[in-house]
Formats: structure tokens, C-alpha cells, sequence
């Protein structure tokens, strides 16, 4: 097994998780074919101390922590504003690249990381659509790929949390420069999922979204170095809600909003095809719910999809999974793909991300302009 050297960008929620998640790929995975092992990392100034505290060698300066011989293999987790700049230095440097969600804050910039990515065959590209990697939602694709129930004809999203209030302070991800909203936050995971799922992408969709705080408090760096509260207008969305139709004549729905107090982090889906039914939700996240029609005992079933014969299942069953594990997961399958092996369950690629992408332009233009929107109109 030889070892893989990594730079991690960013050093806030994702980038300190990084930390376990490669250290573990090869403590759950002993078959895995290379070691991740982080090799330097690039932190804001404030941060450094923190970071030479899980052992991690420091670098200050972005690019040159992107173009240095220290690694062969870049992950980015900076706000989303840096992804376009850092993905594309690190494949000029011929580095793979492991990116964070969503891809870019625009579909012009995601088209572009696509296609330097693809011009570069011999390097990932992988993009951090987290929830691939539970269980019941590799089971859920199984289902639909065997086709269990026939043709899907409804589908219900949702991705929902509570901590962005009126008294929440601005931070980049109310920044449309560095962040995307809510929708890009939160629902790109949800139309990340349904296609994992179901294989299906909306064709058409019809929104609205909403910022119900139209000014933050945001924290800025002045030029003596010392640093001041001021308040800035929000032009991102708080909630957004999309009515979709699907290519396969079926039609579909997505709710995402930070303002649903009770909900720290509950996303989900129902689906619901000719001949039964999914439906999963991250509350519960090693279960998945199958109901199948015709049967006498009519009623959902919950199927325990941590234990042996599942995806991903290290140990005795029932022994459950969490977003720690996901994210080991997801790092094994980066290595598993760099050394051409396929996945257990499919990695979102770029390619995959851009089409997210598309999809989130389309809503947002049928917000601006008021009216249905086709995604063939988005490139
Ligand atoms: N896949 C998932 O489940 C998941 C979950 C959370 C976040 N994310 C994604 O991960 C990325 C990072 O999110 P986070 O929650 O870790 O953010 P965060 O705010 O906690 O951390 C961002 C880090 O980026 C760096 N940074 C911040 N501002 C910078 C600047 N102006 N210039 C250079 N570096 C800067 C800093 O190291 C900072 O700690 C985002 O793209 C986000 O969407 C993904």
C-alpha cells in the first residue's frame, strides 16, 4: 500500500473533520490500495496554532500550499467563493482534487472546473455529496436500480435547519461573493440525492425563495489589523421552495430553509413510484423506509441498513454509522478511484456537481424572472 500526501485548504468545520477521516481510511479499510496521510495545510493566520495541534505542518500561503511538491492530492474545504480558484490551480499543478459542495457559486464556473477536470483524465475529481455514502441511501439507489416498484411518479426533498434567525450574525454563507444561500447550502445536497437515488434530474422547474432578514451584522477586518461590526444587505435566499417536473413524465418537490427551529440538521426524502415506496430521513439515518403495495400487512417497513450485506459496514451489525464514518467512507472511495478501482457506490464527480449546478441556476432564474424554467435553457 503506498501512501497518498495530502493538502487540506480551510481549517473550519470540514477541514478539521478531514483530520479522522483520512487517518481512518486505512484503520476500517485494510484492503484500501493508498494511505491518504495529510502532509500540510493551509489555515488562516488566526487558526495556525489550533492546527499545529493535530499535528498538521502549516502553510499561510493558499497557492503555494496548492502548488507545493509536499502532496499529490488537494482537498478543498474553503468557503464556496474559493473552490473555482483553488480547483484550478491545483489541476494546472496536476493534483487530484477532492472539492467541497456545492462545486462553485455560479453554473459558468462550474462548467469551466468540469471541463479542466476532464482534460485531465488521470487526476480525480470528486466532490463532497456526503450523503452517497449512508447505507440506506446506496439500499434506496439498489432498490430503484432493480426496479422494485416501477416508474417513480412523485418525489418530496428536504433539507432543513434552525440557526439562521433574524439575530444570527452575517458570515459568508449569507455573502453572495462567497457563499450561495440556503439553496446552494442545502438543497444542493437534496438534488444531489434524488439523483443518486432515482437517476433522475428535474427538466423543468418553478421556485421561490425568500431572505426573510434583509440586512446582518457582519464581522470585518479593518486596515490597523482590529476589527468592527457593520451591517450589510443580504441578497442570498433564507428558504427557497421548487415545484419540478421530471423527464420521465413524473413530478417532484424541494423545500431547504435555515429558519426551522426544532430541526438541527433533518433532511430527507419520500419517493413514490407505481408499485410502492422510499423514504428516508437523516434523524434516523441508518434506516430506510420501504413500503410495498399488494401486500396483506399493509405498512412501512424500516429496514436496519447497518449490518452485514449493506454498503460500507465495518462491524456486527447494528453497530450504527455516522457522519464521521461518511466522510471515511468518501475519502476510501477517493482512493479507491485514483487507483482506477470501481466504487461500492458512485462518487459525485464534477461532472455531476455542474449538473447540480444547472438545476440551482434554473431555480433561481425562475425566481427572478417569475416562471417555469427548462434546464435546457442553462449551460
Ligand atoms: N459535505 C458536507 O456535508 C458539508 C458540511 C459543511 C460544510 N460543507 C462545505 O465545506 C466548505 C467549508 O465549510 P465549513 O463549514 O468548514 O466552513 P467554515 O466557515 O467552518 O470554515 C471555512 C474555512 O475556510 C478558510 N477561510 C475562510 N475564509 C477564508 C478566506 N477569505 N480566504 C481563505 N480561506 C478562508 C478558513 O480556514 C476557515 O476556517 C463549504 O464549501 C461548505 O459548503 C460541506
Amino acid at each position: 500500500m503506498r501512501d497518498m500526501p495530502v493538502t487540506i485548504l480551510g481549517f473550519g468545520m470540514m477541514g478539521r473533520a478531514r483530520n479522522a477521516a483520512y487517518a481512518n481510511v486505512a484503520k476500517y479499510y485494510g484492503d484500501t490500495p493508498i494511505n491518504p496521510v495529510i502532509k500540510q495545510a493551509f489555515v488562516l493566520p488566526n487558526e495556525a496554532e489550533s492546527a499545529k495541534k493535530l499535528g498538521w505542518d502549516v502553510n499561510l500561503d493558499m497557492m503555494d500550499a496548492i502548488r507545493s511538491d509536499k502532496s499529490e492530492y488537494v482537498d478543498i474545504c474553503l468557503p464556496n467563493a474559493l473552490h473555482y480558484s483553488a480547483t484550478m490551480a491545483a489541476l494546472d499543478a496536476k493534483k487530484h482534487v477532492f472539492c467541497e459542495k456545492p462545486l462553485a457559486i455560479s453554473v459558468d464556473e462550474a462548467r469551466e472546473m468540469t471541463e479542466a477536470a476532464e482534460a485531465r483524465p488521470g487526476l480525480l475529481n470528486s466532490v463532497n455529496y456526503i450523503y452517497r455514502r449512508c447505507p440506506a441511501n446506496v439500499f434506496a439507489r439498489q432498490i430503484v436500480q432493480e426496479n422494485w416498484f416501477g416508474k417513480l411518479l412523485e418525489a418530496r426533498s428536504y433539507y432543513n435547519q434552525s440557526w439562521g434567525g433574524p439575530n444570527t450574525g452575517g458570515g459568508w454563507r449569507f455573502d453572495a461573493k462567497a457563499g450561495g444561500g440556503t439553496l446552494g447550502d442545502l438543497g444542493s445536497h437534496a438534488l444531489d440525492m434524488l439523483y443518486f437515488v432515482t437517476g433522475l434530474r428535474p427538466s423543468e422547474v418553478v421556485a421561490t425563495q425568500v431572505a426573510h432578514v434583509k440586512e446582518r451584522m457582519f464581522s470585518v477586518t479593518k486596515e490597523d489589523g482590529s476589527t468592527a461590526r457593520e451591517p450589510r444587505k443580504i441578497e442570498v435566499d433564507d428558504g427557497t421552495r421548487v415545484v419540478y417536473n421530471l423527464p420521465n413524465g413524473g413530478i417532484g418537490s424541494l423545500e431547504c430553509t435555515r429558519n426551522a427551529w426544532g430541526t438541527e440538521n433533518t433532511q430527507g426524502y419520500e419517493f413514490y413510484f407505481e408499485n410502492g415506496a422510499i423514504r428516508w430521513c437523516y434523524d434516523d439515518v441508518n434506516y430506510l423506509e420501504v413500503y410495498e403495495s399488494g401486500m396483506r400487512a399493509r405498512g412501512w417497513r424500516r429496514v436496519l441498513c447497518n449490518q452485514g450485506g449493506f454498503a460500507y459496514c465495518h462491524f456486527a451489525g447494528g453497530h450504527m454509522d455516522g457522519y464521521r464514518d461518511f466522510l471515511t467512507s468518501q475519502c476510501y472511495e477517493n482512493m479507491r478511484a485514483i487507483e482506477g478501482m470501481d466504487a461500492i457506490a458512485p462518487i459525485a464527480t464534477f461532472r455531476e456537481a455542474y449538473e447540480v449546478e444547472r438545476t440551482m441556476e434554473a431555480i433561481r432564474r425562475s425566481f427572478r424572472e417569475r416562471r417555469w424554467v427548462k434546464l435546457e435553457e442553462i449551460h
